[in-house]
């Protein structure tokens, strides 16, 4: 006589898995990694960051504001700045600023920040609304890799 032995884990396990849902989330966006390098120009300065998206839709940098001046977002193609009028943020993925790319152009400043001090900056998405970041001012030759 055979013995029945019922695969009690096994259909645990598919039942598990067939739990989750099916349904695409929206962007869900986190921004980490500002910094502005202490800028060398009294008028000029670069902002670098990066948002990440943990949803399933894609969002859109649409624009950004600053109270210390005007900004503009930039790209670098074959060495030479170049402005674009919005950058994707890829669902589950990441849209990064670092140096020799994209890059937040800070023009017309009202005052020159200095190392140490905190830059407030709002970021304008499609889909997510605006997103305030205080960006931390670096040395002029801070690279993030090293920290310092
Ligand atoms: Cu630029």
């Amino acid at each position: 006589m055979r013995r029945l032995v019922a695969p009690v884990a096994v259909l645990t396990g598919a039942l598990i898995l067939a739990g989750c849902g099916s349904e695409a989330s929206k962007a869900e966006l986190s921004v980490s990694g500002t910094y502005m390098p202490q800028p060398v120009s009294d008028s000029m300065a670069a902002g670098f960051l990066t948002v990440t998206n943990k949803g399933d839709t894609k969002d859109e940098l649409t624009s950004v504001t600053s109270d210390v001046g005007e900004v503009t977002l930039h790209t670098e193609v074959k060495e030479a700045m170049v402005q674009v009028e919005s950058l994707d943020v890829p669902a589950r993925g990441q849209l990064v600023f670092k140096s020799s790319g994209n890059h937040l152009m800070f023009e017309k400043l009202k005052r020159k920040p200095k190392q140490g001090e905190m830059v407030s900056v709002k970021l304008h998405f499609a889909e997510s609304g605006t997103v305030t970041v205080k960006m931390p001012v670096k040395s002029a030759t801070y690279n993030p890799k090293t920290g310092h």
